[in-house]
């Protein structure tokens, strides 16, 4: 299956991308993760997407569009992928449909998690990342052993003022691409709304991969 999700940020993206993709046994492709990795490392990708991201705006469409570009390309991508957080406007929408095009393939299904400005300023603000695992939990709904751990971090992004822009980024560029994706039939919407496990057979029901 060649899967996207479209969704505010915090929505639960990242979380149900890691569980859906497992699921349907195919790779989960997180841009967000793939930049912020780069930027750890240092490298020349991480430097010119950094300032973009530590502002909450979108790192610039040539960037990110050959990156995206370059990890499809790849073997484990070819009958399947999962992809969070691409596209992130229509522009990456239509040089996602080239990409597969070119390949011989389509997309099958943009899957959008609908939730509030309310709560996924919640989800967002609670969020705290493992610096070993990687693991994302949350204070309130999947809290972590031991909250004042030295291995836990708080994402640059998810401070205050850059929520806000970032859920601003969202209204104006992102949140167009529902009805891109509308007009081509693929789009279905869920609730994000509830229990993580809930959600994951709410989006599982709707993409029609229930077991
Ligand atoms: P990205 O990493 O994609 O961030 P985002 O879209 O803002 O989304 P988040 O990762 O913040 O949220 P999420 O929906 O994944 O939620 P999560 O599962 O973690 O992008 C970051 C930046 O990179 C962008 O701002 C941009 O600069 C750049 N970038 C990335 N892609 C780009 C692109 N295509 N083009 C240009 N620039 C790009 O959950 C959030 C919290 O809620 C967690 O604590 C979790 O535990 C909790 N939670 C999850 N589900 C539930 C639930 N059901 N109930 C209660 N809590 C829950
Ligand atoms: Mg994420």
């Amino acid at each position: 299956m060649r899967l996207v999700l479209v969704g505010p940020p915090g929505a639960g993206k990242g979380t149900q991308a890691e569980i859906i993709a497992e699921r349907l046994g195919i790779p989960k492709i997180s841009t967000g993760d793939i930049f912020r990795a780069n930027v750890s490392g240092g490298t020349p990708l991480g430097l010119k997407a950094k300032e973009y991201m530590d502002a909450g705006d979108l790192v610039p469409d040539e960037v990110t569009n050959d990156m995206v570009a370059d990890r499809l390309a790849q073997d484990d991508a070819r009958d399947g992928f999962l992809l969070d957080g691409y596209p992130r406007n229509t522009e990456q929408a239509k040089v996602l449909d080239g990409i597969l095009k070119a390949a011989g393939t389509v997309l099958d299904t943009a899957l959008e998690l609908v939730a509030s400005d309310d709560e996924v300023v919640r989800r967002l603000s609670g969020r705290r990342v493992s610096k070993s695992t990687g693991k994302v939990y949350h204070l309130e709904f999947d809290p972590p052993a031991d909250p004042d751990s030295d291995d836990l971090f708080q994402r640059t992004d998810d401070q205050p003022e850059t929520i806000k822009n970032r859920l601003k980024v969202y209204a104006e560029q992102t949140a167009p691409l529902v009805g891109y994706y509308e007009a081509q039939g693929k789009l279905v919407r869920i609730d994000a709304i509830g229990e993580v496990a809930e959600v994951t057979e709410r989006a599982l029901g709707a993409i029609g991969a229930a077991e």
